[in-house]
């Protein structure tokens, strides 16, 4: 879940543990326990916590019919579809397995699964930076805040509540 209030976060890590190495992950693409919910019919897998541009790149996986509330991005995005049907209510275009996407900063979009999609959707997103969550989908005003930093914090809330392995995401911390 993304922030409405704000306070210092970090990648929690002592300095001797930070690492600026190359590293791979291994992403789920099934339905293991390392889904993260992120919304109703929305979880997502990291793959990178950017402590040092302050965004993460993710797979997202959504039910047909999900959605996830209006956003506006202060950074870029690319994202690569793998499965499943999606589109922004702001575009008429529909992604599918391949569809790879540039959004450029200050953009404002509403991403919903499609209905019809014959498979639940599987998108690779790297986020450059922050994004705000919007109160309503057009001239909304400030509803929550995400970035790399409060989602490394939800995804160890997570980790922590079911037992799950922290250190594979503080392997992802860069
Ligand atoms: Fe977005």
């Amino acid at each position: 879940m993304p922030i409405t209030t704000f306070n210092s976060f970090n990648d929690g890590l002592a300095p001797n543990q930070r690492s600026r190495e190359h590293f791979i992950a291994s992403i789920d693409l099934e339905d293991g326990p390392h889904w993260v919910p992120y919304a109703d019919g929305v979880w997502i897998q990291p793959c990178h916590f950017n402590v040092t541009s302050g965004g993460f790149s993710v797979v997202l996986k959504g039910f047909p019919g999900a959605a996830l509330g209006t956003h506006y991005h202060i950074g870029t995005v690319r994202g690569f579809t793998m499965r499943g049907h999606w589109r922004y209510l702001e575009h008429d275009w529909v992604a599918k397995p391949g569809t790879f996407i540039y959004e450029p900063a200050g953009e404002a979009h509403t991403l919903i699964i499609t209905a019809d999609s014959p498979e639940p959707a599987l998108i690779f997103f790297a986020v450059e930076g922050g994004l705000i969550y919007l109160d309503k989908q057009v001239d909304g005003g400030f509803a929550a805040y995400e970035d790399g930093f409060t989602a490394l914090e939800f995804c160890l809330k997570y980790y922590r509540e079911t037992g799950l392995d922290v250190r594979k995401l503080d392997a992802l911390v860069r």
